[in-house]
This record gives structure tokens, sequence and C-alpha cells, in this order.
């Protein structure tokens, strides 16, 4: 199964459309699925201060294991946390952030000529998943790769002034920021440190962002920025405008608002991890909603397993009465679903559930 090479109407891009004072008719989500009007709590992901894990010698060893303490609790208990100290300077963050506001600040035209299609997605984007008459979401994107190295291509980035340096850099820190959560995930999970990063390919991993660009919306009730998902790959850094709330977490049977810290870095694990660690830990529910008011930006990178190895549920997790919930998969194969379906809750991971007898 591929991708096909076109999507299936026309492109609309939803910034053009955010003026108007209704939302069109492809964007109304069915009533099940709107921001309800859930009680808001004060509830919030965890914060966790990554510090003490930076340095791997002169470090305390108790702050050590009481942060990889807190990262494990988090892991478990809601598949979310947000890390500050986080090693990645603020300044490179507010740049990065600034650069792509720049490029959706760009006259279409100009826009336009990074069109993306669903073959590769790179590129400028306004929808996920290719089914026709879907019903859509809020939000335009762009999509461009670092790794591996043969799939970053400049001539798919944006030219925006000192935008290739500033995105190359982001890349290279959240890749490094990256490496060390791994560590962390697989001290916690009872692991060798290397283990997981060994498992995704160890040097030849994927990493790619997503921009993610929701503009102002004049009937927020009425749709989503991003519909319910869990994110199909390895581990998501997330970086978002803390002065624009938007981002849901599902607890239980809630949405819990994320509260964005200042130059903090949202975690969260993807379907790859959860498969890895037979369902240790699970990826989470996650969608977006939109504002009247403000538009909103935020990054999502996500790091993934080399495309072509098949990933299952790790040996040292498998036992007799805890036996191997997923059967193996690449993840190639794993994202078309996402690619051509489109954001779809946990259908997906759950789906590939091996039958128990
Ligand atoms: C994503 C995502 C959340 C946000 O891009 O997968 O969940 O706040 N983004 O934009
Ligand atoms: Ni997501």
């Amino acid at each position: 199964m591929n991708c096909p090479q076109d999507w299936p109407e026309p492109i609309v891009r939803v910034q053009s459309l955010s003026e108007n004072g209704v939302v069109p008719d492809r964007y109304i989500k069915p009533p099940t699925e709107r921001p309800s009007s859930d009680h808001p709590t004060d509830a919030n992901i965890p914060i966790i201060d990554f510090q003490p894990l930076l340095s791997s010698d002169n470090g305390d060893d108790g702050l050590r294991a009481a942060t990889l303490a807190k990262i494990s609790e988090a892991c478990r208990e809601w598949g979310f946390f947000q890390i500050v100290n986080h090693g990645v300077s603020p300044e490179l963050l507010d740049q990065t952030q600034k650069v792509w506001r720049e490029f959706f600040h760009l006259p279409m035209e100009m826009k336009q000529a990074y069109a993306n299609s669903p073959k590769t997605y790179e590129g400028y984007g306004s929808r996920l998943g290719v089914e026709k008459g879907a019903i859509l979401d809020w939000s335009d994107y762009y999509f461009l790769h670092f790794l591996p190295f043969c799939l970053k291509d400049y001539n798919k980035w944006p030219s925006i002034p000192d935008g290739r340096e500033v995105i190359d850099e982001y890349g290279r820190e959240v890749v490094k920021l990256c490496g060390r959560l791994m560590k962390a995930l697989s001290l916690n999970i009872g692991l060798e440190e290397d283990f997981l990063q060994n498992k995704f390919g160890g040097q030849d991993i994927g990493a790619c962002l997503r921009v993610n660009f929701y503009p102002k919306c004049p009937q927020p009730d009425l749709t989503l920025g991003l519909s319910s998902h869990s994110d199909p790959g390895g581990m998501t850094l997330l970086l978002c405008d803390e002065h624009v709330a938007g981002l849901q977490v599902r607890k239980d049977n809630s949405w819990i608002t994320v509260k964005p810290a200042p130059h903090a870095f949202i975690v969260n694990i993807g379907d790859q991890i959860q498969v890895l660690s037979n369902a240790m830990y699970k990826s989470v529910e996650h969608r977006v909603l939109v504002n009247p008011a403000k538009e909103r930006l935020s990054l999502a990178f996500f790091y993934n397993p080399k495309s072509d190895i098949p990933i299952e549920p790790v040996k040292e997790l498998v036992t007799e009465d805890r036996p191997a919930l997923y059967p193996p998969k690449t993840f190639d194969e794993y994202r078309l679903y996402i690619r051509m379906r489109g954001p779809k809750g946990k259908s997906q991971v759950d789906s590939i559930k091996c039958p128990r007898g």
C-alpha cells in the first residue's frame, strides 16, 4: 500500500477562512467530538526539572534518581509531561518560533510554493489523511525531515532569512535532548541506558518536525484544531505558545488542558514506545482546541525508530503472564494508517493488538 500522489480534492488553507464569520461545514465535528463543556479543572501534566540529567558525571546521584522517578511516574500516569531546564537555550526556542511565525505570515502565494502532497507530506499542508469528504481540522502545518540524513532536503524547507540555520540548530539540539530522554526511559523500564536507542536503530533514527498553525476561529465550539489522536512515532517533543492554551490530554475520561510552562518542552510517549514497552508505557490521546481571538503556533518534533526495522515488544518485558501484545511492524508500514485516514484516536495501536486466548 502506498499513499496517493495527490489530495482527493482541492486544498483550502484554513488561514484563508479565518476571517469569515462562520466555520464551513467541512470543519464542523459531530456533536460527540466537539469541545464539550467539560468542567474546567486545575489539573496540569507534571512539570519536571531536567537539569540533574544533563550531565552524566559530577552530578548528584540522589537528584538524578529522584528525577528519573518523576519521569517514570509521569510516563505511567499521564504519558505526558513538561520538562524545564532541558539544556536547549531559551533564545534558540524563541528564534525558532519567530522564524515559523514569519513563514505563516508570508503572503499566500509564497507559501503555496511549498504546497505538499500525501506522498511524503513534506512542505506546507492543510490536511492529514486522504479520505474524500472527510471532516477536516482547523489548522495548517509545515512538515520537514532532519534525519535520516538522506531525507533531509533544504529545497523542501522554507526560505526565510536565517531560517535554515535556526531550524537546523533546533533540530540538532532537540535530537540531543531526545537521546537523553531515551536513556532515562530505558533505565526506568529496567534496561541498559542505550537499550531503546538501539531498538530504534542506533544513530539511524528518524527525526522530523511538524509546525502546526492554528488560525483564529470564529466558532471554536464547533471544530477542533487537531482531532484526537495518539502520535504514531516514538516520542514527541512539543514546543508551544506559552500564552495561548489549546492542547488537551486525555486523563481517564476527561480532557485536561495543558498549561505550558515558559520555555518548556511537552514530552509525550508515542505508539512505538507503547509497542516496545509491551504497553508498560502508553501513548496517550490528545487533541487541540482553537481560539476565537488568538492564533496559535506549535512545533511538534517527532523522534522515531529507523523506518524499516520491525518494532515489537522487547523480549525482556515479555513473560508468560504478560505475553507480547503486538506483532512486529515497521514504522514505515505503521504510519501509513494515519497518513491515509488522518487522526483517529487510538484506533490504530488498539487494532493491531494480538488476539488473546
Ligand atoms: C501533534 C500534536 C499538539 C499541539 O502535532 O501531533 O499533537 O498542541 N500537536 O499542536
Ligand atoms: Ni500529537
